[in-house]
């Protein structure tokens, strides 16, 4: 597969993932530890960013894309804009990228509340409100292994606490009321489910 560039700053290289749309059944998994800490592993994140940043998300959880592994991909910073390029081609520029990559992560302290309008690249189209911790204190591994400590709050926990929820097997949709609940589950088992 051609490689793609995005971003003006950081040349960000990799390749478009297909993101999985509900019901694939990988969506309801709960996602396995990663052990080894391979070239795979990094490829794999490198390549979820991309596909993250292209769609474009905040967010991307290796389950959307087909591995049921520990994996999830946040960047709750960067921008885009919409230019032409010298050749008259319409593109975007990137820019203030914070990539975080989190592998086995933990969530050691949740606190507060707060509500906030989620969306899913699962769920295209649907954008709702759900209730979650305002602040958390995640535990997790880069993609070298090593053991690192985030405390996040507003958007950034919120990320957090969604994709967490995707190596669990959990969509945002079950987090809200019995109602929209059955409502947008329903709707979405009735389109046909792509191709994976
Ligand atoms: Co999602």
């Amino acid at each position: 597969m051609t490689k793609l560039t995005l971003g003006e700053q950081y040349k960000l290289e990799g390749e478009p993932l297909k993101v999985l749309t509900y019901p694939s059944a990988i969506l309801k998994k709960i996602a396995e530890p990663v052990v080894n800490f391979n070239e795979e592993i990094a490829e794999l994140s490198k390549n979820m960013l991309f596909t993250m940043y292209r769609a474009p998300g905040i967010g991307l959880a290796a389950p959307q894309v087909g591995h049921s592994i520990r994996i999830f991909c946040i960047d709750t910073d960067f921008e885009r804009e919409r230019v032409t390029d010298s050749d008259g081609r319409d593109s975007f520029r990137y820019s203030s990228f914070n990539p975080i990559v989190l592998i086995n992560p933990v969530i050691k302290e949740k606190i507060g509340e707060m509500v906030y309008q989620e969306g899913c690249l699962s769920f295209p189209g649907v954008f709702e409100d759900v209730k979650r911790a305002e602040k958390v204190t995640v535990e997790y591994q880069n993609t070298e292994g090593e053991l690192q400590v985030l405390e996040a709050e507003g958007v950034q926990a919120i990320c957090i606490q969604h994709e967490l929820d995707h190596l669990d097997g959990i969509v945002f949709i079950e987090r809200l009321s019995q109602l929209k609940r059955t409502f947008l589950l329903k709707k979405f088992k009735k389109k046909k489910p792509r191709k994976s």
